[in-house]
């Protein structure tokens, strides 16, 4: 994820373009860039790091003159954080200027093709492909051009052109990245969300998939791919600033909630080409995968829980003992590792410390290493041998969401990747696997469209003083994060317990209107747990069901259900998890507490 800008007008760009992409610095903010057309050619200016590095360099926009320009502010994807790979990217010649949102996924073809007709490439980013398309394809007519560019390349996209050889128009185009256009007197915009024009314009149009917007000083037109005029409607923005950062949501964790399925197709689609899985740049050989006797399984909190899925997953899947530990226990635990064991490392911002730590004793140990990392070049990613990213751009919020959902679509990918190279999957299974994963963005959609009878529910039980999870195998690990998501941001106690456990002990807390909330989505174990949800009502609890769509039975015992679509039973806690967090969600709210930083807690954990 990242931001963009673009002005064309009468005032300078600069100062415009620096002040919008503060305001989009949320969507990422490891470089950022302007062009600025200076009356003859392109002025590039970028700098790896936060904004203020940018506008320091350029005097707060002063030193790149000009009245037309695009702005970019980065959340690294293809090539780390540096001043090369910080966009704009321009095109051989310099006449093209591009800033990107997305990912362009048949970048490494494309990138070959211009190589044969003799460009030359100087970042490791997919954007450059574009620039260089433009150029390749530019006769004198941009538009012409960006169309011939779109049909090319595959992926998501919102991109911002300007042009040295026609210097009177900002140009852009989306698919699937978000994109606004600004309408102002004598001066256009564009952006990838709203708060970045606020300060000149309240109208807008929302660019939909394929158009392609002409921004001059006096008109903005609206194209199609067959070049033809779309007739747009103005839309006036009566939001206050804050709330449109977030993008209309009030916490940044609901936006991050509902941004599951995009954040779980962009981690899933550009891994699966032509019916395989292609995990692009790891390096493990099927003679090395063949040779682990072992996994283990670090991270911590909620990548942990992760983990603890996996467990299961691997182990049907590809038939690997696995071990799954929280990094602060690895660590001082002296596992026992040699050259046939994996370590895989799971964390959203790589920088977690005990993580970290426990990566780098493994490696000590002369241990591979495979990390399943968010934030680009940070730490974690950078010191494992191989790392596998998960493309849910920023999370703001403190209770993960969008990156746990993307770390488990990555672990199916990889336990569905060794499996085939070790062959303890059938040709047939390693094809349903792959399209019940592709499936997983629409069922999740599906759930969040369903949102409101969540709420329903949060509003009965936001009150509660303790509420339990519980469930058996998948399930259990399911429990434990939809526990997890409670606590941490309502306050409530909670916990999570293995369903058939709970009669050792902790069933003693269940009294009457205790609500406990019961997992049952695996076929093989739901008697087993309608037969604990009878344990916990015989004590007075209140049971919130929740299983897939064909297990309607379990109304005869729960005294509310909820229902997950169905999937292939590993799968299913890509989904199980949407309600869970939901459930956590509003009944924060309804509380009234500080969702997005709760109290005691910080996103990125970097002391022991
Ligand atoms: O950045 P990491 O994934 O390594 O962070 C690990 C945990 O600190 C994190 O998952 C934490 O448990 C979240 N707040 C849970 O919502």
């Amino acid at each position: 994820m990242c931001g963009i800008v673009g002005y064309i007008g009468e005032d300078q760009a600069a100062p415009f373009l620096l002040n919008g992409l503060e305001k989009l610095e949320y969507r990422g903010y490891d470089s950022a860039g302007v062009a600025v057309y200076n009356g003859t050619s392109l002025q590039v200016a970028k700098a790896k790091g936060r904004l203020k590095v940018l506008s320091e360099m350029i005097n707060g926009g002063r030193d790149v003159p000009g009245t037309v320009g695009i702005g970019h502010t980065r959340w690294a994807t293809h090539g780390k954080p540096s001043d090369i790979n910080s966009h704009p990217q321009v095109s051989d010649s310099g006449k093209f200027a591009v800033v990107h949102n997305g990912i362009i996924e048949n970048y490494l073809a494309l990138k070959d093709l211009m190589v044969k007709k003799g460009k030359v490439f100087v970042s490791e980013t997919d954007t450059e492909v574009v620039a260089q398309l433009l150029e390749y394809y530019y006769k004198g007519d941009i538009l012409e051009a960006v169309i011939k560019v779109i049909h090319k390349v595959e992926g998501s996209y919102a991109l911002g052109i300007i042009c040295a050889d026609d210097p009177d128009q900002v140009v852009a185009v989306r698919k699937d990245s978000p994109l606004i256009v600004g309408l102002g007197k004598g001066e256009n915009f564009i952006a990838s969300d709203i708060p970045a024009i606020l300060n000149k314009t309240r109208d807008i149009y929302r660019l939909n998939d394929n158009e392609i917007a002409v921004l001059k000083r006096d008109s903005v037109l609206v194209y199609n791919t067959d070049k033809e005029i779309v007739t747009k409607e103005p839309v006036h923005i009566d939001w206050d600033v804050s709330a449109a950062e977030k993008g209309g949501y009030q916490h940044f964790m609901a936006k991050e909630i509902m941004e599951q399925p995009k954040a779980v197709r962009d981690t899933i689609s550009p891994r699966i080409q032509d019916g395989k899985i292609v995990l692009d740049k790891i390096t493990l050989t099927a003679e090395q995968i063949k040779r682990f006797k072992k996994i283990y399984i670090v991270a911590c909190g909620s990548a942990y829980h992760v983990g603890m899925i996996a467990k299961y997953v691997f182990e049907k899947f590809a038939r690997i003992p696995v071990e799954v530990d929280v990094a602060s226990e690895f660590r001082y635990r002296q596992p026992i590792m040699d050259d046939k064991v994996l370590v895989l490392v799971i964390s959203q911002s790589g920088e977690t410390a005990d993580t970290l730590a426990a990566l780098r004793e493994a490696k000590n140990l002369g241990v591979r290493t495979l990390s399943i990392v968010n934030v680009v070049g940070s730490s974690i990613a950078n010191d494992s041998d191989d790392v596998i990213y998960t493309w849910a751009g920023p999370e703001i919020a403190v209770a993960t969401t969008k990156a746990y959902s993307t770390q488990l679509a990555v672990v199916y990918l990889l336990a569905i990747y060794f499996a085939d190279k070790l062959g303890t999957i059938t040709a047939e299974e390693y094809s349903s696997y792959i399209s019940q994963l592709q499936s997983l963005p629409d069922k999740i959609s599906e759930i969040l469209a369903n949102k409101e009878q969540i709420q329903y529910l949060a509003s009965q039980f936001f009150n509660a003083k303790d509420v339990f999870f519980i469930g058996r195998n998948l399930d259990y690990a399911m429990s434990l994060e939809g526990s997890l998501k409670l606590k941490e941001i309502s306050y409530i106690h909670s916990e999570a317990y293995a369903a058939g456990e709970l009669k050792h002990g902790t069933i003693s807390l269940v009294e009457d209107g205790t609500l406990v909330i019961a997992l049952a989505t695996q076929d093989a174990l739901f008697d087993k747990m309608i037969s604990n949800m009878k344990e916990v009502k015989a004590r007075g609890a209140v049971v919130l069901g929740l299983t897939t769509k064909q297990n309607k039975k379990i109304e005869q015992v729960a005294d509310y259900a909820l229902y997950v679509p169905e999937l292939c039973e590993m799968m299913l806690p890509s989904l199980a998890v949407v309600p869970l967090q939901l459930f956590a969600y509003y009944v924060a709210s309804m509380k009234g507490c500080d969702i997005d930083k709760p109290r005691n807690l910080a996103k990125s954990v970097t002391v022991e």
